[in-house]
Formats: structure tokens, C-alpha cells, sequence
């Protein structure tokens, strides 16, 4: 199936109470993966590409985009590639021509004003190009390895009037919101604040997003989509099941030379790991 684009994914589970997954990958064998999860959970998906990726792939974004691509096309289910985290605005440039149909520029560090102006721009770019652009207000913490903000930190939880006013002056399609997820928790207990959530879902008319997935446990992922989250961004919990599984198959064999024998297995456990969360995140609003 031809990929699909990111903004009628979001639009559509939204339409039925749900949410999609959007999951960050960094390999070839992320990719494969995640599409497999998809497939056989029957749910539509969406890669993720990160600055920090196209970083460590030596600032090429065309190579791993490529195969996001012919990786998504043969795929039974929906498939949307997304640039995310981008602060560049050399690479927010490069995202149309390499498949993406939707980006995340991120200025969530900047103060409000300067976060209004850059976004503001990068949405405007963004829809001349026929891109769908995600921003950020209020800061989700524990990115590029810094610690989780403590919860009464300024811009540690996105405030509804300010981040209302945020989406008129900027023009984004939709908001990452910061109620109480932090980035790479390897540890699944991050509670979030359902009141903001609510209050934000009901004062805003954009998806709302959940970055830093990957520490929400099941039942807080669950009441965040039926409170009215429609993506939701996870990547550690892929490279925690990657590594683990890479670390015990060559604990295994100390013999092992062959890169395929434990990136099968590293793959294989990124399908186990995406296709436990997958049916969660898809699910619809119950009542
Ligand atoms: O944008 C990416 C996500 O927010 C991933 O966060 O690695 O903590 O799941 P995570
Ligand atoms: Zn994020």
C-alpha cells in the first residue's frame, strides 16, 4: 500500500476515539520491525525519524528514510513516516523530499515568545510544502539525555489557555503536550495528570500528542487516548527490548561473529515490544 499520510492517521483515530502509534526508529531493523508489529496487529503505524537519528547516521536523512519508505510500501496496513524532534531548519527543509508527510519542530526549549516565532515559520514552511507540523508548549523533560523536569518546574506542564492561544498564533496541526511523561524512562511508572488533560483536550481543537511514551504504563497509556491523546510517541522501550535481547544472544554465544544471528534476535524483540503496546494505543473510548 502507497504511504499513507501522517495527518489523516491521526485524524482518523481520532475520528474513533483512538490513537496511533508513532514509533521512533534508528535502523533498518527498527523499521522492519515495527512495520512487521503493525501488520500483524492490523493497526495503521507511524515511523519516526529524530534529529538525533539522521545525527547518528552521519546527518543523511535520505538513506534511513529510503528504507522507511520501501520498507512501508509492500505493507498490508497504513504506514506514515514523520521527522521528529527537528530544531534544524536545514533538515525541517530536507523532510518533503525524502517521503515525509509530516514534521515535529521542536522550540519547546525556547521562551514563549520565541517559540511562537520559530513555529510560527515552521508551520508556515511546513504547510507551503503540503507537510502536517506537530509543535511542542511546555516542555517534556529528559530529552538528549538531561533528567525528567520536576513536576512545579516553569514549562514542565503545558497550561490550556497559554497553549490555545500558542495554536492560533502559530498555525500548527497538532500539539505535544507536557502532562507528566518524561523521555527515555527505561522504568514503566510515570503517572500523568488526566485534570490537565482533560482541561487541555477541551480547550484546544488540534491532536494532542504524548512524547515520552515509552514510561507510561498500560493503564495510564489507556485513560491518556480515551482522555483524548491521538498520537503517542515511544522509543526507548524499542531499544530496551532491542538490547536486551542483543545482550543475552551474545552472552548466548561468545562464538557468534555473524551480525545477522543477534540482529534477528535484537529485531524480533522489537516486534514482541511494539506489538504488546500496539493494541493499547489503537484503542477506542470505551462508552
Ligand atoms: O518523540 C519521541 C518520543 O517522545 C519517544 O520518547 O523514547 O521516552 O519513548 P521515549
Ligand atoms: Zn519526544
Amino acid at each position: 500500500m502507497p504511504l499513507a499520510a501522517t495527518g489523516e492517521l491521526v485524524a482518523r483515530a481520532a475520528a474513533r476515539h483512538g490513537a496511533v502509534a508513532a514509533f521512533n526508529v534508528i535502523t533498518l531493523e527498527h523499521i522492519e520491525a515495527v512495520v512487521a508489529a503493525a501488520e500483524t496487529a492490523g493497526t495503521p503505524v507511524i515511523l519516526q525519524v529524530s534529529e538525533n537519528a539522521v545525527r547518528f547516521h552521519g546527518g543523511r536523512l535520505a538513506p534511513l528514510a529510503a528504507a522507511a519508505v520501501r520498507s512501508a510500501e509492500p505493507s498490508t496496513v497504513p504506514v506514515a513516516l514523520h521527522l521528529d524532534h527537528v530544531k534544524s531548519g536545514d533538515l525541517l527543509r530536507r523532510a518533503a523530499d525524502c517521503g515525509f508527510s509530516s514534521v515535529m519542530y521542536d522550540a519547546a526549549h525556547l521562551p514563549y515568545a520565541e517559540n511562537v516565532a520559530a513555529t510560527r515559520d515552521a508551520a508556515a514552511w511546513a504547510h507551503a510544502a503540503g507537510l502536517w507540523l506537530e509543535a511542542e508548549l511546555g516542555e517534556v523533560g529528559g530529552k538528549d539525555g538531561r533528567g525528567p523536569l520536576a513536576a512545579h518546574a516553569p514549562g514542565a506542564r503545558t497550561e490550556p489557555a497559554e497553549a490555545r492561544r500558542f495554536v492560533t498564533e502559530t498555525g500548527v496541526d497538532a500539539l505535544a503536550v507536557a502532562i507528566g511523561s518524561s523521555h527515555a524512562m527505561t522504568s514503566r511508572d510515570a503517572r500523568l495528570d488526566h485534570d490537565l488533560l482533560g482541561a487541555l483536550h477541551e480547550a484546544l481543537d488540534v491532536p494532542l500528542v504524548l512524547h515520552g511514551s515509552s514510561g507510561v504504563p498500560d493503564d495510564e497509556l489507556r485513560r491518556a487516548v480515551a482522555g483524548g491523546i491521538t498520537k503517542v510517541n515511544i522509543g526507548t522501550a524499542l531499544n530496551i527490548a532491542m538490547t536486551a535481547a542483543v545482550r543475552a544472544h551474545l552472552a548466548g554465544d561468545e562464538r557468534t561473529v555473524d551480525p545477522r544471528s543477534y540482529l534477528a534476535a535484537g529485531r524480533r524483540a522489537v516486534t514482541e515490544a511494539a506489538g504488546r503496546l500496539l493494541p493499547t494505543i489503537a484503542a477506542a473510548r470505551v462508552g
